[in-house]
């Protein structure tokens, strides 16, 4: 038998299809015997009597040291990756966005020197795609072939140099079709909201933070995400809308599985567990996100997609600010920086939330945030389930733990919490990233530039 350096005891597994009690034994940060009562021969062991075992948390969507409104997110890719394995998040998918004129491969280039010797979970990139020409459209394999087979487009930000028009995004659904790629996008209506952004600017003494949420009706989501959901549909590609906020977004995903077409969505806590009223508060501008949090009944829908379906997995769009960043905005909802902190909480909170009130399995909760992102982002089984053979990333969770959300005892670099105070039933206790210890009881045991760049397979379905 093969030496283990690592023993999980006595904890329940738990994967997408099977909770039971057995040993995890571990070496040379693989997964190598699953097995009932394993001899410590001196392997480092780790006591999970009474927890839970899940496969690693995977946050397929954040944004760390982001240069974005005038500013860059206060995360780097050392605290944003030390706050995700403090949370249960074992790896992170972050973005390299093309810039203008430049090649894709540039741009991932750039992000591997800022994240490499950083980054102390894995993490992988997506490469966003702002311009596209015969040079943009030959990158596409290289890319892919790099380990990038997933791709990210915006449908607003023009200000930016980000947008992406439907013929590119039409193009790119065609060509990542062919090679096994898939398209994310950031679906809003640009020109009504850049037309409904100056309206209510007009009066923005008046509107205060409210004025970010009423600029951005439901329908300027539903409408895009109807308009990719069509260019997907005649294109035959495969298309994954992040960050959903709508339940029209779930409606018009859920027909569009229906008929047969390759479309798959995220949401992310913010929008399941707030709502715009949040913007009516003192510190209102700091819940900025895009797309903005919107009314219960689209978090009603969007926690019913969860269950039925139609939404197959949590992110967390961590993009965080502080509040002296937050302050820019001065008055003026046009100005402040769009983003929030997450990948810290978003496991905890899904648990007390999802599996502690809403009646979802531990086993769905896997699903959302650890399995189905490894199937569909090209990593299992090496990520997303516990098996023989699989990468030990794991976590070890207490479903008893009780923490009050506090940004202070945080990870996390922003100096506030959209969850402030909630009260949470159950906490990561140790996470474990190929065979190591790098978080105990919330706190960062790990060591810098630990994670790893994963090379990432194309063809990821569900
Ligand atoms: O508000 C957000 N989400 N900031 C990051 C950029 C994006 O749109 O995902
Ligand atoms: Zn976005
Ligand atoms: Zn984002």
């Amino acid at each position: 038998m093969v030496e283990l350096d690592l023993i999980v005891k006595n904890g329940k597994i738990v994967t997408v299809s099977d909770t039971y009690s057995a040993d995890i034994g571990v070496s040379k940060g693989k997964i190598v015997t699953i097995a009932q009562s394993l001899p410590d021969n001196g392997a480092e062991v780790v006591d999970a009597k009474g927890k839970y075992v899940f496969p690693g948390g995977i946050d397929v969507h954040v944004h760390l040291q982001l240069p974005f409104s005038g500013t860059i997110s206060a995360d780097d890719f050392e605290n944003g990756t030390k706050a995700a394995a403090c949370g249960g998040v074992t790896t992170v998918i972050d973005f390299a966005i093309q810039t203008k004129g430049s090649s894709i491969m540039e741009a991932i280039e750039a992000r591997r020197a800022e994240a490499d010797p950083k980054v102390c979970v894995d993490y992988g990139l997506h490469a966003a795609i702002t311009d596209w020409n015969d040079k943009t459209q030959a990158e596409i394999k290289k890319v892919i072939d790099y380990g990038i087979p997933t791709f990210k487009m915006f449908m607003i930000y023009k200000n930016e140099g980000w947008m992406a028009d439907d013929g590119m995004l039409f193009n790119a659904l065609e060509e990542t079709s062919k090679l096994g790629g898939h398209i994310g996008v950031h679906a809003e209506s640009v020109d009504v909201l850049d037309m409904l952004i100056e309206r209510y600017a007009r009066e923005k003494e008046k509107w205060g933070a409210y004025g970010h949420t009423l600029s951005r009706p439901c329908y300027t989501e539903e409408e895009a995400v109807i308009r990719a959901i069509k260019w997907a549909e005649a294109t035959g590609g495969q298309l994954y809308i992040v960050h959903m906020s709508t339940g029209e977004g779930a409606d018009a995903v859920h027909q569009a599985k229906q008929k047969g077409i390759r479309v798959f969505a995220e949401t992310c806590p913010q929008y399941l567990l707030l709502d715009d009223e949040v913007f009516k508060g003192e510190n209102g501008h700091l819940y900025a996100t895009c797309p903005q949090i919107k009314k219960p009944h689209d978090s009603e829908r969007l926690w019913q997609g969860l269950m039925n379906g139609d939404v197959q997995i949590i992110a967390t769009d961590t993009c965080t600010f502080t509040t002296e960043q937050k302050a820019a905005w001065n008055g003026d909802f046009t100005k402040i920086p769009f983003g929030m902190p997450g990948v810290e909480t978003m496991v905890p909170l899904m648990f007390t939330e999802g599996v502690g009130k809403r009646g979802f399995t531990v086993n769905q909760l896997v699903a959302l945030v650890s399995t189905n992102p490894a199937k569909l982002f090209g990593m299992y089984p090496e990520k997303g389930t516990i098996a023989i053979g699989s990468d030990a990333d794991l976590v070890v969770f207490d479903p008893e733990k009780k923490v009050i959300i506090s940004a202070k005892n945080l990870q996390t670099n922003c100096d506030w919490s959209p969850f402030e105070g909630w009260k949470l039933v159950g906490y990561p206790a140790v996470t474990i990233s190929r065979g190591k210890v790098v978080a105990e009881d919330g706190k960062f045991v790990g060591e810098v530039g630990h994670g790893r760049f994963l090379k990432r397979k194309a063809f990821g379905k569900l």
